[in-house]
């Protein structure tokens, strides 16, 4: 495995492939990357993973000082998965102020977006960046950042970027807590509280299919009920998965969203299912 970290390095090296499947990732990684780069080998011989913290996507007050870089740690996991490890400096991203981003569509300002003002420009921004230095094949994203994937298939779509793009399935604890890298922050107490959010969405899951109540009243029940346990919730919705506006009656396939923090953690998650 190769570690490298220019732009030049970089587009030298995959000259001599034609095929690529590629993982961006902003590194700590934990098991759930692991099975996207599991997925990307089976798309292609050569895996390119990024590790790189991107400041565009980071609010003033969000955690980009503090979150994890943990880059040989992360390189020992990949060795023998990934045939590139491609962790560029903020400098070699962004040489010069990135005056030219991405506007995404207007569900960027929802859900997450609607606390996380410029969080998807940023992510789109960098993907797009991405994309244009690694020109993968295919590239491997996580369901459990539902919104971000929504995103990124509008980017490949709306630009006609030749990437396939391949969601993979959340990998969560035995306690249903979905994997990610923010889980690091929680203590011993929160983490063993952390597992309400899913079971939340999980109940609101099975009061959808109950059909006795509103999707306003339910969202209120979770809510309150999250609330009560000590969290401070963002946001619960329950929206059309292939649109992600709020779901109507008839909608079949639906996709419930929650972001909640527990203490000083803000964490996110989701459940697809069908109607009928
Ligand atoms: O999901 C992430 O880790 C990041 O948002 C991504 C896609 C690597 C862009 O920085």
């Amino acid at each position: 495995m190769q570690i490298i970290h220019t732009v030049s390095e970089l587009r030298n090296t995959l000259k001599s492939h034609n095929k690529i499947a590629f993982v961006p990732t902003m590194g700590n990684l934990h098991a759930g990357h692991i099975h996207l780069v599991e997925l990307a080998k089976q798309y292609a011989e050569c895996v390119v993973v990024s590790i790189f913290v991107n400041p565009l996507q980071f609010g003033p007050n969000e955690d980009l000082a503090s979150y994890p870089r943990t880059l040989d740690a992360d390189c020992e996991k990949l060795n023998g998965l990934a045939s590139i490890v491609f962790a560029p400096s903020a400098a070699e991203m962004y040489p010069e102020p990135q005056t030219m981003t991405i506007k995404p569509p207007p569900i960027a300002d929802e859900l997450c977006g609607a606390s996380r003002p410029g969080h998807f420009a940023g992510v789109a921004t960098v993907v797009m960046k991405l994309f244009n230095i690694v020109q993968p094949t295919v590239a491997v994203f996580g369901k459990k950042d539902f919104q971000q994937l929504f995103i990124i298939k509008q980017l490949v779509k709306q630009f006609n970027l030749p990437i396939e793009i391949i969601a993979s399935d959340t990998v969560r604890e035995a306690s249903g807590l979905a994997m990610s890298s923010r889980n690091g922050y929680l203590s011993e107490k929160e983490r063993a509280a952390a597992s309400q959010l899913n079971q939340a969405l999980q109940r609101v899951v099975q009061e959808v299919k109950g059909g006795k109540c509103t999707f306003d009243a339910i969202i209120k029940t979770a809510t309150n009920a999250l609330n009560a346990e000590g969290w401070m919730v963002d946001y619960i919705a329950i929206c059309d998965a292939n649109s992600l506006q709020p779901a109507q009656e008839n909608d079949t396939n639906l996709v419930v969203l929650g972001a909640a923090k527990l203490g000083k953690t803000r964490l996110i998650d989701n459940i697809e299912f069908q109607l009928k």
